[in-house]
C-alpha cells in the first residue's frame, strides 16, 4: 500500500482553484450541464451510454441492445451494431472538414509536414490496400514498432480500416520485448521504420526488429519498413518491403470493413505483477465512444483547437488522445517525434508557440523535468494560445502542479489531472475544466457514466466521503478492456476475482476527501511507475536472473525527483559477492542487460549486491523492508521474523 508520508502530504493540501469565468462562458460543459449529465447517468447508466453511442458514433448497422452482461465480467457493449473505427475518424469528416488539418507534424531534426483530413484519408487507404496485398485480413494481428511520425497513426488507422487488430510496441522497447509481444499476438505483419530520431540519436528500430525476427516470430510474413532516418539498414528482400515502394502504388480509396462493435480494435501489452506482459484487448465501438466523449468533456475539445498530447503512440495515451479520440472528433492534433530538450530546453515551448497549440497534455515526469530546467525557457516563448493543460500517468505532486499552473498556465488555465489506465481505455476520473474546481494533486471526481468507489479489504463500499482504500469501478463502462489476449482466466483473476466479480479492481489505492475528491496514492501490487510507465517488478527480476552471474534478484521502487519512481535492484550473485571496481563493472553490465531484455526505461538506477535477500521463515521476500532500505530509511520494522536478520545491515550498504 502507499506510504503514510504521501497520504499526509496530500491531506494537508487545501488550495482550491475555481474555473475562470472566461473559460466557463465558452466551455462545452458548465456546472449545470455537467450536473445534467451526471443526473442522466445516475437515472439510467446503460441508457446514458446508449444515447451517447447513437449520437456520437457513425454506425453501419445500428445496435439494438446496449449492454450484454450475460457473460459478466466479460461485458459486451453495442453488441449487434456494426461500424468501422477508421470511417468514424476520417470518412465522416471528409465533407465539412476535408481540408481541415488533421495532423501537424514536427520531427526532431525540425522537418514539418501537415496532413488534411482528405490527405490523411487517402494515405490511410493506401496503407490499408498495401496490407491487403500482403494477405492481411479481418482479425489478423499487425504489430507496429515505429517512431512518433504520422505514418504510425496511418498504420493504426489502416489496420482499423480493414478490421486487422494492431498491437503497438513502444519504440523504446528492446528486440526481446518486441519478440515476446509479436509471438504472444501471433502477428502476421510487422510495420516498422529504419529508425527514429530521439535526443539527437537514431533509435535503431529496424535493427531491433531484425534481431527479434531472427530469434523466432515465425508467424511474421512481411515487414513493412518506413524510410525515416535514411541511414543504412539491413534489408531482406524476401521478407522486407519499403513503405515508399509499396504504399505509393496503391489506390487512395479502400472501403472500410464493417465490424461488430465488439471486434477487437487493438491489443496493447502492459506490465502486471507477474513476469509476462498482458495483451490488453480493446473493442471497436465502446472504446471509440469512451475516447471520443472524454475528449469533449475533459479537454473541452473544439473545432479551432490544436491538441498536443505528448505521449508516444506506443502507450494507451497515444492511442486514445493522439489517434482515436481527437480524430473521431475531427480535431487537429500535433505530433512531435523527439525529446523535449533537443536542441535545447525550450523545444516543447517553441513547438507550442510555432504550432499555436491550444491544449497541452503531458506527464508529471515531463513537467518535473521541464520545471528543473528553469522558468526562463518557457518565458522565451509566446504561449498565449494555450487554453488548457493536462497531466496523466502518475500522481502529480502539488509542487509540480503549482509550477504548471503559474509558469505555464499563468494562473489562468485550467489543469486537468486525468486518472485512467491502459485497461480503462479512456479517462475515468478528472476535473471537467469549466465546471469542477481543482486541488493540486487530486484528479477530482469521476466522469459522467463512470461509477467509482472506495472499498476496504473485505470489499465493503466505504460510504463516507472521507475514506481510504482500494479504488474500484462498480459498473461496466463502454471503453473497458474486454479480456487479456489469449488468457481470459488471467483477466478474471487480475481484475475481478478479489471482490468476487462485483467490481473492477484498478490496482491503485486512493483517498477520497471530505469534498468527494479522489487522491490516487499509488499501486497496491508489485508494479512500479517509472516516468509514468508501468513496469512489473517481476519482469525486471526475471531479466536480471537471466544474466549468467545472477542467482536471485529483488526489485523495488524508490521515490525519484523527476521519474516519480526509479528502479532499485538487490542482486545476489552466483559465487562470491562482488566488491569495489568489480561490483561497479557488473552493475553496469546488468544495467545494459536489462536494457537489452526489456528496454532502457527498465534499467535499474541502483543495484546493490548482497549475500542474501531478507526472507521470512516461509521463504517470502520482505519487500516492505527492501523498500525502506531503498529509501534510505532507518529500519524500525520488526525483523525478528526474518530467517536471516543479520542481512539487513548488508542490504543497507553498511556491511
Ligand atoms: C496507472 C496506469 C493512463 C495512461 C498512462 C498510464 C497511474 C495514471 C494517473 C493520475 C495518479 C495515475 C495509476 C494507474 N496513473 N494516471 N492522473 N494520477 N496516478 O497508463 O501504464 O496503464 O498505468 O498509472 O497507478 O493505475 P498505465
Amino acid at each position: 500500500m502507499a506510504d503514510n508520508k504521501n497520504l499526509q502530504s496530500v491531506l494537508t493540501e487545501k488550495r482550491l482553484f475555481a474555473p475562470q469565468p472566461e473559460f466557463v462562458a465558452r466551455a462545452r460543459l458548465d456546472p449545470e450541464r455537467l450536473q445534467a449529465l451526471h443526473a442522466a447517468a445516475a437515472r439510467d447508466h446503460v441508457g446514458f451510454w446508449a444515447d451517447l453511442g447513437r449520437k456520437e458514433l457513425s454506425w453501419h448497422t445500428p445496435f439494438g441492445k446496449a449492454l450484454d452482461d450475460s457473460k459478466a465480467p466479460n461485458y459486451q457493449w453495442f453488441g449487434d451494431g456494426k461500424l468501422n473505427a477508421s470511417a468514424n475518424c476520417l470518412d465522416r469528416h471528409l465533407g465539412a472538414k476535408g481540408d481541415k488539418i488533421a495532423i501537424r507534424f514536427e520531427g526532431e531534426p525540425g522537418d514539418r509536414k501537415n496532413y488534411t483530413y482528405k490527405e490523411l484519408h487517402a494515405e490511410v487507404c493506401r496503407v490499408a490496400n498495401a496490407l491487403k496485398s500482403f494477405g492481411v485480413k479481418k482479425g489478423d494481428r499487425v504489430v507496429i514498432y515505429m517512431p512518433m511520425v504520422p505514418e504510425a497513426v496511418m498504420a493504426m488507422q489502416a489496420c482499423a480500416r480493414i478490421g486487422a487488430i494492431h498491437s503497438i510496441v513502444f519504440g523504446g522497447f528492446s528486440s526481446s520485448s518486441l519478440k515476446d509481444r509479436i509471438e504472444d499476438a501471433g502477428a502476421k505483419v510487422l510495420i516498422t521504420a529504419d529508425g527514429g530520431h530521439r535526443a539527437g540519436h537514431i533509435v535503431e528500430l529496424k535493427k531491433a526488429a531484425d534481431e527479434a525476427l531472427s530469434q523466432g516470430c515465425k508467424t511474421i510474413e512481411k515487414v513493412l519498413v518506413l524510410k525515416r532516418t535514411r541511414h543504412e539498414v539491413a534489408f531482406d528482400v524476401k521478407r522486407d518491403v519499403w513503405w515508399h515502394d509499396v504504399v505509393g502504388q496503391q489506390k487512395p480509396s479502400c472501403d472500410p470493413e464493417w465490424v461488430d462493435a465488439e471486434h477487437p480494435l487493438f491489443l496493447l501489452y502492459t506490465s502486471g505483477s507477474t513476469g509476462k506482459p498482458k495483451g490488453i484487448q480493446h473493442s471497436t465501438g465502446g472504446y471509440l465512444l469512451g475516447a471520443m466523449t472524454s475528449c469533449q468533456w475533459v479537454f473541452d475539445l473544439r473545432d479551432d483547437d490544436v491538441f498536443w498530447c505528448t505521449a508516444d503512440v506506443g502507450w494507451i495515451t497515444g492511442h486514445s488522445y493522439v489517434c482515436y479520440g481527437p480524430l473521431a472528433n475531427g480535431a487537429t492534433i500535433l505530433m512531435y517525434e523527439g525529446a523535449p530538450t533537443v536542441p535545447d530546453a525550450g523545444r516543447f515551448w517553441k513547438i507550442a508557440q510555432d504550432h499555436a497549440v491550444t491544449i497541452f497534455y503531458t506527464a508529471p515526469t515531463a513537467i518535473r523535468a521541464l520545471m528543473k530546467l528553469g522558468d526562463d525557457w518557457p518565458k522565451k516563448y509566446d504561449l498565449s494560445k494555450l487554453r488548457l493543460l493536462g497531466s496523466v500517468g502518475e500522481p502529480i505532486n502539488p509542487e509540480a502542479w503549482m509550477w504548471y499552473h503559474t509558469v505555464i498556465g499563468k494562473e489562468r488555465l485550467p489543469i486537468v489531472d486525468t486518472w485512467w489506465q491502459t485497461e480503462t481505455g479512456s479517462i475515468m476520473i478528472s476535473p471537467i475544466p469549466g465546471a469542477v474546481p481543482t486541488k493540486p494533486g487530486s484528479c477530482t471526481k469521476p466522469l459522467p457514466g463512470i461509477a467509482v468507489e472506495v472499498v476496504d479489504e473485505a470489499g465493503e463500499i466505504l460510504r463516507d466521503k472521507d475514506a481510504g482504500g482500494y479504488l474500484v469501478v462498480t459498473k461496466p463502462w463502454p471503453s473497458m478492456l474486454r479480456t487479456i489476449w489469449g488468457d481470459n482466466e488471467r483477466y478474471l483473476k487480475t481484475y475481478w476475482s478479489q471482490f468476487h466479480n462485483k467490481y473492477y479492481v484498478a490496482g491503485d489505492s486512493t483517498h477520497r476527501d471530505e469534498d468527494g475528491y479522489y487522491w490516487i496514492l499509488g499501486r497496491i501490487d508489485d508494479v512500479l511507475n517509472v516516468s509514468g510507465h508501468r513496469l512489473g517488478t517481476m519482469e525486471i527480476e526475471s531479466a536480471l536472473v537471466s544474466h549468467p552471474k545472477v542467482a536471485e534478484a529483488a526489485v523495488v521502487g524508490r521515490p525519484h525527483e523527476v521519474k516519480g519512481e526509479s528502479v532499485f535492484a538487490f542482486v545476489i550473485c552466483r559465487g562470491e559477492r562482488p566488491h569495489g571496481a568489480e561490483a561497479e563493472k557488473l552493475a553496469k553490465e546488468l544495467r545494459e542487460h536489462v536494457g537489452r531484455e526489456i528496454g532502457a526505461l527498465a534499467k535499474p538506477d541502483d543495484i546493490r549486491f548482497a549475500d542474501n535477500l531478507p526472507k521470512t521463515r516461509s521463504g517470502k521476500i520482505m519487500r516492505r523492508l527492501l523498500r525502506s532500505i531503498a529509501k534510505g530509511e532507518e529500519i524500525t520494522q520488526d525483523v525478528s521474523t526474518l530467517e536471516n536478520p543479520a542481512i539487513v545491515a548488508q542490504l543497507a550498504g553498511k556491511a
